[in-house]
Order: C-alpha cells, then sequence, then structure tokens
C-alpha cells in the first residue's frame, strides 16, 4: 500500500516557486487551482496579482466547488490531480475561464505522475514545456489553444444507470468520481445488508456518498427517510445533487459541514476512503468516521460500514461504540455494525 503523503504537500508548491519568485511581473489575473498549501497563492499576490483560488476537494485550506469562479483570467496555476479524469476535468474547467494564448502551470511530483502530465495538455492547451525540476517535483508551462471548452458543471454530468439490490436507480457520474460512477462490490455488500436492519429508521447520514449510491439503496430501503450526503469532493456532490434532487447534499471535510442542529442519526452509512484527506495525518479516516459515529448517532443509532476484510477496526469499534459485530464477510470486503453508548 501507498505511504500516504503529507495533505497539503509542499513538494509541487516549492518547484513552481522557484520559477514563479524568478519573474519579477506577476500581476494580472491568477487563478490557482487546488493548491493546498496557499504558498503560491500568498506569492502571487505579493507581487500585484489579482489571485482567485479554486478547489474541487474541501479542506483545511477552503471551501470546495465543482468548476472555478468565472473568469477571464490571464494565467492558471494547476496543482497535479491524482487521478487522469480529474486532470482532464481540470485542464477543460481552466481553458473555458482563461484567456486565449493565457498561460498554464502545472506542478506536481514525479511519485504522481507528474512527468507524463505533459501528454494530457491537448487540445486546450500547446507549445508545453518543462520549466524546473526539483524535490522530485516538476513545473510545466503551455498556452491556451483557441480549442473549445465546456464551462458549465452540468455539462460533465453523465447518466450513470445502477441495479441496486432495491430495483434500478437513475444516477449521475462526473470525471474522476469514484468506482467511474458505478456500484462497488464493497458498496454492493453493505447495501445488501440494509433489509436486516428493522428498527426506526428517520434520518440517515451517508458520510462519503461520491454520486449518491449508498443514499440511494438507503431510500428505497426507507423512502420516508432524511438523508444527509457528505463528500469533500464538490464534483461528487454536484452529481449527487443532480441524481438525487430531494437529498441533503453538502461538500464537506469528514463530518466537518454538519451543523449542531443536525441529527442525531438512526443510521449512519459509510463506505470510507482508505485515507483521507486532513492536515491531520495521525487521524485516518476510519477513525474520525467512528468518532462522528460516536457524536452523532442517537442512543440506538447504528453505524455500518465496509472495509477491506484485513483492515483491523475491532479495537477501535470496541473503545468508541458498543456491541460492534460483523454483518458480512465475502472473502474480501466485511461489512461491519455498531451501535452509539448510551
Ligand atoms: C470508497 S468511496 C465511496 C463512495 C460512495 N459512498 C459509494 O459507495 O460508491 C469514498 C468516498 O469518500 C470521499 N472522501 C474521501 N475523503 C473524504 C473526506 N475527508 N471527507 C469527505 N469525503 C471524503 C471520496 O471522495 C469518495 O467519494
Amino acid at each position: 500500500m501507498a505511504k500516504p503523503r503529507p495533505e497539503p504537500d509542499p513538494r509541487a508548491a516549492a518547484v513552481a516557486l522557484r520559477t514563479l519568485e524568478g519573474r519579477p511581473d506577476r500581476s494580472g489575473r491568477w487563478l490557482v487551482v487546488d493548491e493546498r498549501t496557499g504558498e503560491v497563492a500568498t506569492a502571487l499576490r505579493a507581487r500585484g496579482g489579482e489571485v482567485t483560488s479554486w478547489f474541487r476537494w474541501q479542506g483545511p485550506w477552503g471551501s470546495a466547488h465543482p468548476g472555478p469562479a468565472e473568469g477571464p483570467f490571464d494565467q492558471a496555476v494547476l496543482r497535479l490531480p491524482r487521478s487522469r479524469e480529474a486532470l482532464a476535468y481540470a485542464l477543460e474547467r481552466i481553458a473555458a475561464v482563461l484567456v486565449p494564448g493565457g498561460a498554464l502551470w502545472l506542478t506536481g511530483c514525479n511519485d504522481e505522475g507528474v512527468k507524463a502530465a505533459g501528454k494530457y495538455l491537448a487540445p486546450w492547451f500547446t507549445d508545453a514545456e518543462t520549466l524546473d525540476t526539483k524535490h522530485h517535483a516538476r513545473l510545466w508551462w503551455a498556452a491556451r489553444t483557441e480549442a473549445t471548452a465546456r464551462g458549465e458543471t452540468a455539462d460533465f454530468l453523465e447518466d450513470a444507470p445502477i441495479d441496486l439490490p432495491g430495483g434500478p436507480v437513475a444516477l449521475k457520474k462526473a470525471p474522476g468520481v469514484f468506482a467511474g460512477g458505478g456500484l462497488d462490490p464493497a458498496s454492493a455488500l453493505l447495501l445488501a445488508q440494509l433489509d436486516g436492519i428493522t428498527t426506526e429508521v428517520a434520518r440517515v447520514l451517508d458520510l462519503g456518498c461520491g454520486i449518491g449510491v449508498l443514499s440511494a439503496g438507503v431510500h428505497q430501503r426507507w423512502p420516508e427517510a432524511q438523508v444527509t450526503a457528505l463528500d469533500h469532493d464538490a464534483l461528487a456532490i454536484a452529481a449527487t445533487r443532480a441524481g438525487l434532487p430531494d437529498l441533503d447534499a453538502r461538500e464537506s471535510d469528514g463530518g466537518g459541514s454538519l451543523r449542531a442542529d443536525d441529527g442525531p442519526y438512526q443510521l449512519i452509512v459509510s463506505n470510507p476512503p482508505l485515507h483521507g484527506t486532513s492536515n491531520d495525518l495521525t487521524v485516518d479516516m476510519i477513525e474520525r468516521m467512528v468518532r462522528l459515529a460516536a457524536e452523532r448517532l442517537t442512543r440506538n443509532g447504528r453505524l455500518v460500514f465496509v472495509v477491506q476484510r484485513q483492515r483491523p477496526v475491532e479495537r477501535l469499534l470496541e473503545a468508541t461504540l458498543r456491541n460492534p459485530a460483523v454483518l458480512a464477510d465475502d472473502g474480501r470486503f466485511r461489512v461491519y455494525v455498531a451501535q452509539r453508548r448510551p
């Protein structure tokens, strides 16, 4: 398993700054994308740049939005996203708000695949060149072409018909979202356990909702329940809102966007990510989820989640919640249930 990187990771900002610092004129309108340390934005502002930041993923660095603010911008700095689909999405959204001939600065680390990133800049950018390499990171530069770019989030949402245990649902998918907008086997295993819950369920929290697969299954099982769906990816939230318009879907780092009067929940469901994005590296997403359950469940409420079966969670569940049990085990994944302590 890859070692989790520090978040925010300063290496890519460092290589971008070496070159940008050497340019005396940094004025004009800059769009700075997913730059989590904030160093590049600060350096640009210090030299007269008018800087607007766009974060697709919510975290301690700022609020997330599915697309950038309205342009036009003269230049853009992009921190390399983690997947090729997310890179293509970011490039096209940036292209839609950059002036023709405007400059793109793309920065990332070697172990993230930044060397190959130059191949993916067309058709929106041309004349790509590497300006600097240092700290196992690289800075690319390229110029905006005249190729047409789509500029609305809705342009990128596609139909995602999915067969759930309770029947088919018509969700929406988006570039770079989990499982390509399909039904992940672990999520399917979790959904198959919902029929076994016979107590009253009026309020449900779907933590790390992606495009809303678990929320849709919960809605099939308890059509009257109020479902709140959280994800740190603003594009996933846009897809969830489009596919499940009656849901309360919000951008959120963990449970960070929950208000004091949200909940308590009879049920929290999750197929949590392996590693969270947070400044607090010591707290992984499973631990954050279990702590959230201890705070936000009703007295007899349940946390139901699915993880790889070799993942050790029993001790954490016993220490924080009560009656932990394995609801299902298919040899790859385990579905756990645990209740709030009185
Ligand atoms: C394994 S996927 C599950 C998605 C969806 N629930 C499903 O079953 O298809 C985990 C989800 O957690 C989200 N996620 C990762 N880190 C997060 C964080 N810090 N806060 C909120 N959501 C996060 C990811 O964007 C992703 O959509």
